[in-house]
């Protein structure tokens, strides 16, 4: 018996209680077990009542992230399997970066409370407060040359976006490359730092930001008008290890399917989940500014843009700016 079994049936009973025969029935372990793991939950900050006639029943979950509590959630076989859960990082990218170099097989997860400084994509920083949101690293080793890398940075945001629109219910869509919105509102961020040998993936660190639980108060002024969490979006708070496990357990089948059939089944996810496409926009390319329409991604991961011209062109790296009227 694991935890995750055990407190399966606790939630799947609610308010109900269960007695300790039943359950040791159900799962087919002694007594004396089930009440060991009871405790063990106990410890990780689960809270029970207990009743001499009726058993137990689950009265509330931790607040603070624990290894059995995101384990709980967990259908995978490798991602987040080996979980570093941490209270204070500078940042959750060196730290699996560190791991990863030191030879950390490939699923190992990074989890921290709180960033002191959290990286964003082009030298941002990234707002992340104590025990509100997911600051999580990810260490991946897939056998493919670095130009992939940007697919799995899609592969990534379309497994989050799947993961979050089913466990919050909220209409969240993919800005390119890979910010998901709620209402133009940012929720979450997406960083992906690779090393290469001879062309091919060493390893990738891929650093995902949710902002889960994080009220307006949490945010710098500045960035109210863009950002938004879970919390904000939905009006209520959300259980971090759910999310957490909800998200791992997506993107790991996503990953298998796109090393065992390539990225055209993620092309076609990510371009069902984009709010970024089919709209005229302003873009900022490290050339300049440019005004065009996206119409959807290359097979390389690159978003193919129509220019007013009617030619086509590719990009991989550039700034989504506002619509603009014609
Ligand atoms: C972005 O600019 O949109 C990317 C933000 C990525 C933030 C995450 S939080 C966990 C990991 N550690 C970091 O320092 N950054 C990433």
């Amino acid at each position: 018996m694991n935890t995750e079994e055990l407190l399966r049936l606790f939630e799947e009973s609610g308010d109900e209680f269960l007695s300790g025969e039943a359950v040791s029935r159900e799962l087919e372990v002694s007594r004396t077990a089930v009440w060991k793991q009871i405790r063990k939950l106990e410890e990780a900050g689960f809270v029970f009542e207990a009743s001499r006639k009726r058993g137990y029943r689950l009265i509330s979950k931790p607040d603070l992230l624990t290894e059995e509590s995101i384990a709980a959630h967990l259908q995978t076989r490798e991602f987040g399997r080996r979980l570093l859960l941490m209270d204070k990082v500078d940042s959750t990218q060196n730290i699996a970066a560190q791991l990863a170099e030191q030879g950390t097989e490939e699923g190992t997860l990074v989890l921290a409370e709180q960033q002191l400084s959290g990286r964003g994509r082009m030298g941002r920083g990234w707002v992340s407060p104590y025990g509100k949101g997911l600051w999580m690293s990810l260490v991946l080793r897939p056998p493919l040359p670095v130009s992939s890398a940007p697919q799995l940075t899609l592969l990534t945001a379309v497994a989050l976006c799947r993961a979050l629109r089913l466990q919050t219910g909220l209409d969240i869509g993919i800005k390119w490359p890979n910010d998901l919105l709620h209402e133009g509102k940012k929720l979450s961020g997406i960083l992906l730092e690779s090393a290469a040998e001879d062309e091919r993936i060493r390893h990738i660190v891929a650093g995902v930001g949710i902002s889960v639980n994080l009220a307006e108060g949490d945010y710098p002024d500045e960035l109210l008008e863009r950002a938004a969490s879970l919390r904000i979006a939905a009006g209520r708070t959300f259980d971090r290890a759910l999310i957490a496990g909800a998200f791992l357990n997506e993107w790991e089948s996503l990953y298998k399917v796109y090393l065992a059939e390539g990225f055209a089944p993620v092309k076609l996810l990510w371009e069902a989940l984009s709010v970024s496409l089919h709209r005229k926009i302003a873009i900022s390319t490290p050339q300049g500014v440019i005004q065009g329409t996206p119409i959807g991604l290359h097979e390389s991961g690159a978003l193919q843009v129509e220019l007013e011209d009617g030619t086509i062109t590719a990009l991989f790296s550039a700034e989504m700016g506002e619509p603009v009227r014609s």
